[in-house]
């Protein structure tokens, strides 16, 4: 995506030194545009609990070049004990995201059986790298097959404006390039289809108001933003065409796990029949779990509901209170929707319907 006229990735490597990597800070955006720089496997975890990076495909590209740095680190003699231990520090950031485990999983298997530590940093920088360039093709995919819907729609209505509703941020920001929910919107818009997006503010950490408006705007794509209760509202309406959410983990049989909040718009879009649409690489796919309950869901510190961190006019960034001390706050990142509740699942390869055979078919499990 580009950020005033320069084209960035998420996360990338330092073109003067391959032993750094750098990554946008999501903490301050849209107010502030810092990179940050990882060095070691422990700064690149605490950035991935932190939120300095976050979505499901950023997660996992992040923590493979978490694994190179360990790599770089590592004890020559120790190297399959320090690998071990960086794979089990990383994985343990994020419950949730399918994506983050799958590509620990990846480098390891990528150095299996390894000795040299030339030849195990070599191997996993290259798989880091190629989990990074995946996850953007994947994406750029994803977009290709979702603009068909989207213009679908676009003809239903006689051209007429395509109304979307997204939650949270499965943007530019979410992956390492283009996005899951975003990329057929980008697409769709570049075929000429006019198309409005509503954004759910996504508390706590809204990141609907704080990153998807910031992306949608820098793109031109006219949105408005509003409160993660108004969507059901809204389709009552009419005002809604289609829904377009992402996904951190998608069991093989259908069933998604996606940003808390996620399964009541499922809802509202089932009984206001609104196509209810979700993007994701095959990387978020689950083919072990059957259910979607049994999907760990992360639950975060309390603090993050009772408080607010926001500038004021000088940009200076305060913290505030918002409700009375000592309130207790239940934090669940994340919640579960039904496979019976999707329309479709887009994937790289293709739209599919949220069924155990039809998903293996497309991946030829
Ligand atoms: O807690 P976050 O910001 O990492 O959650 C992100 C989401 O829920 C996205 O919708 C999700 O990752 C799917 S798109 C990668």
């Amino acid at each position: 995506m580009k950020i005033n006229g320069t084209h960035y990735r998420t996360i990338w490597v330092d073109p003067d030194n391959r032993r750094r990597i750098k990554v946008i800070d999501q903490r301050l955006l849209p107010h502030q545009f810092i990179i940050n720089e990882l060095v070691t496997v422990e700064e690149t975890a605490g950035a991935i609990s932190d939120m300095v990076v976050r979505g499901a495909g950023l997660i996992g590209a992040t923590a493979a070049y978490g694994m190179y740095l360990a790599a770089l680190a590592a004890h020559p003699k120790r190297l399959t004990e320090d690998m071990a231990r960086a794979a089990a520090l990383l994985t343990a950031t994020r419950p949730t995201a399918r994506n983050l485990a799958w590509a620990v999983e990846r480098v390891q298997a990528a150095v299996a059986g390894m000795t040299d530590p030339a030849v195990i940093q070599q191997r996993t920088f290259a798989t880091a790298t190629a989990v990074a360039d995946e996850d953007a093709g994947f994406c750029r995919r994803i977009g290709e097959h979702g603009a068909q819907l989207i213009k679908h729609i676009a003809a239903r209505k006689s051209g007429g404006r395509v109304n979307i509703l997204t939650h949270c941020n499965a943007g530019w920001l979410a992956f390492v390039d283009y996005g899951s929910a975003t990329a057929p919107i980008y697409a769709a818009r570049d075929e000429g289809i006019d198309i409005h997006v509503w954004v759910d503010e996504t508390r706590p950490w809204n990141q609907g108001a704080r990153l998807t408006c910031w992306e949608l705007a820098h793109e031109n794509i006219a949105h408005t933003l509003i409160t993660d209760n108004a969507g059901g509202h809204l389709m009552q309406q009419g005002l809604v065409d289609m829904v377009i959410v992402g996904s951190d983990r998608t069991t093989h049989t259908g069933d998604v796990a996606n940003k808390i909040g996620t399964y009541l718009k499922a809802l509202a879009a089932k009984d206001n029949m609104v196509p209810f649409y979700v993007a994701l690489p095959s990387s978020t796919i689950d083919w072990e779990i059957d259910r979607g309950k049994d999907i760990p869901i992360e639950e975060r510190s309390g603090t993050e509901i009772t408080q607010i961190t926001g500038p004021d006019d000088a940009g200076i960034l305060h913290t505030v209170h918002l409700c009375a001390p000592g309130t207790a706050a239940l934090n669940y990142g994340f919640d579960i929707t039904p496979a019976r509740l999707v329309t479709g699942l887009i994937t790289e390869r293709g739209v599919v319907a949220p069924e155990k055979q039809a998903i293996a078919r497309l991946f030829g499990r």
